[in-house]
């Protein structure tokens, strides 16, 4: 039996340069990772089985649809055609969240089914297969600090930030990223700045979801400004096409207590209070 987890992924900054003819968009992002997120679990066996549980269970969509079997379809079709397995998603990450949720969850299971059949992470068809079920499973399948362009999924490696303390924050509205992305107003805002740290690259970057995600989800500029008042707040954005925003915070103080502050006033949004890598 194997064991991954699925980190959520956050989006430090997101420029979105221009449509493409193929119904995707142009972008330029950098991509880290928290320490929490969802877990797969994958084992061999007699029957093909796929389990849900976890606090976020019933809001995973029908099986034939989900990117876990997506992922493992595609994984026997390519390596283990005779292979049977029993699958497992404990979900904790919010669906149609900005995280990566669907994204990390396929990562995670071509990670644990490349493990369980004795295959390097690295094999080139591995990567074929993540770049198919979606723009942002590579960098899910990498699961380290690295800036995307092209769709979100031509990598290359950057430093991370040395587990920082984050905050993320979702209003409990999911949101499609097609239509997130649909809603761009088609301005180019400009290239994502590469000088400097991954947190100044960051810092002098924004995200190009944002306006179009809280044009459909207004809630989405109420979750900024609570993290943005916090005190030690460090980069206040939303991720990917949201809902989900984030802070980042010099220490674990800082953000316990914007935690417990925003909280008070919105006891039914989600927290997570974790690190980036
Ligand atoms: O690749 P994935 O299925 O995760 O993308 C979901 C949707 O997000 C796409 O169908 C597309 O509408 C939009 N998208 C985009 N440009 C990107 C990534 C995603 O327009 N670079």
């Amino acid at each position: 039996m194997i064991v991954e987890t699925a980190p959520a992924k956050l989006n430090l900054a997101l420029h979105v340069r221009a449509r493409r003819a193929d119904g995707y968009h142009e972008l330029e992002t950098l991509f880290v990772f928290a320490r929490d997120g969802d877990q797969v679990t994958v084992a061999p066996a007699t029957t093909p089985s796929f389990t849900v549980t976890g606090p976020f269970a019933a809001a995973v969509g029908p099986v034939a649809n989900n990117l876990v079997t997506r992922a493992e379809a595609a994984f026997r079709q390519a390596f283990a055609p005779d292979a049977i397995h029993a699958l497992t998603l404990d979900k904790h990450l919010p669906v149609a969240s900005g995280i990566g949720g669907g994204s990390a969850d396929a990562a995670a299971t071509l990670r644990a089914l490349a493990r369980l059949h004795g295959l390097p992470v690295d094999t080139p068809r591995l990567l074929t297969i993540a770049v198919d079920l979606g723009a942002d499973v590579p960098a899910c399948l990498l699961g380290c600090p690295t800036f995307g362009r092209g769709r979100g999924d031509a990598l290359a490696p950057v430093l991370g930030l040395g587990d920082m303390p984050a905050l993320l924050v979702n209003p409990g509205v999911a949101v499609s990223t097609a239509q997130v992305f649909a809603h761009w107003d088609g301005v180019d805002r400009g290239a994502l700045d590469l000088t400097g740290t991954t947190l100044e690259r960051a810092l002098a970057g924004r995200n190009d979801l944002q306006p179009p995600a809280e044009a459909i989800a207004p809630v989405i500029g109420a979750v900024i400004s609570g993290l943005a008042a916090s005190p030690g707040a460090i980069l206040t954005r939303m991720s990917g096409s949201g809902a989900t925003c984030f802070a980042l915070f010099r220490d674990t103080e800082a953000r316990d207590s914007a935690a417990k502050r925003i909280a008070a006033d919105a006891p039914d949004w989600w927290f997570c209070a974790t690190t980036i890598g």
